[in-house]
């Protein structure tokens, strides 16, 4: 019997291309998004969409209860859903702060604790989420996200002793820049970086070119798909996959610098020294 996976936040850049990788491979994949009209899978026939949007608590059990029926069984899930909320602390709103945190932290607790009461009683399960090099260390301009992926990896740490006992594996998908939606549509700001009155503006203005002039480093959501399956298909208890060349020379780099050193290159890297 095929394997199923179940992933959030599908309608576009990483999710999607993981529905296609894992659909390629066999799999019965329950792909889930917050508005089912925005699939493009019609042409695989082992995926099938639901709704779910993970700041609704309440959706999440329903949504993982109907794909284990449909598919009689769930062996991995993939935390993917999430977003990008940038610029200064300051300026963030309760909302946005809410909101980044109601998607990208308590959207995972709420699908992990859905799906734990199949994994643990079945005694086998992987659960994937998909942080950041940016759960790893951190970049100006964006301590909000930062804090939900720094969340995210201590979480997934501590869970990883938790559920071993049930034979269900924790991992992390830590990717850098990826070629996705992340930067254009997805991405919230805490201020307009024209609004020259503010005064974070200049900062803002040259975090955001720095961050531009990286385009060109950036992995694809297909090459972050390819992490992903061999996080779930792997059979071994590694926790972390630092996804994409930029996160794995930035993590390095880090790990021989004293946090002065580390410090000064990022500020000299984003203009703000
Ligand atoms: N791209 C990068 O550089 C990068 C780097 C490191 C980590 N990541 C992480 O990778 C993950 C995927 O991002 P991506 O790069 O593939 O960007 P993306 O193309 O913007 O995809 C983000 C996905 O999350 C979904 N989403 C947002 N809020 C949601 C909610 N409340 N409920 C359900 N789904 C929701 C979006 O759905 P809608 O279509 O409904 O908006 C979209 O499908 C995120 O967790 C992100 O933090 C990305």
């Amino acid at each position: 019997m095929p394997q199923t996976v179940f992933i959030t936040g599908t309608s576009s850049g990483i999710g999607a291309a993981t529905v296609r990788l894992f659909a390629r491979h066999g799999w019965q994949v329950a792909a889930t998004m917050r508005n089912p009209a925005d699939a493009k899978f019609d042409d695989l026939p082992n995926v099938r969409v639901y709704a779910l949007d993970v700041t609704d608590a309440a959706a999440a059990p329903r949504a993982i209860q109907q794909a284990h029926a449909d598919f009689g069984g769930l062996d991995v899930l993939i935390n993917n859903a999430g977003y990008g909320l940038a610029g200064p602390f300051e300026s963030a709103t309760d909302e946005q702060i809410q909101q980044q945190f109601a998607t990208n932290v308590f959207g995972v607790f709420a699908v992990t604790r859905a799906a734990l009461p199949l994994l643990r009683a079945q005694k086998s399960g992987v659960i994937i989420n998909v942080t950041s090099v940016g759960g790893r260390t951190a970049f100006p301009m964006n301590s909000l996200y930062h804090a939900t992926k720094f969340g995210l990896d201590g979480f997934s740490e501590s869970l990883w002793y938790e559920l071993a006992p049930f034979g269900v594996r924790v991992k992390v998908v830590a990717p850098g820049g990826v070629a996705t939606d992340f930067a254009s549509r997805s991405l919230q700001m805490t201020m307009d970086p024209a609004d020259d009155g503010n005064p974070y503006a200049g900062q803002v203005r040259s975090v955001l070119k720095a961050f531009g002039e990286r385009g060109g480093a950036f992995s694809t959501a297909e090459q972050i798909a390819e992490v992903i399956y061999t996080a779930a298909t792997d059979g071994t208890p590694q926790l972390r996959y630092i996804a994409g060349t930029d996160a794995q020379s930035i993590l390095a780099a880090k790990a021989q610098m004293s946090e002065g050193q580390f410090a000064e290159m990022i500020q000299q890297g984003f203009g703000l020294k």
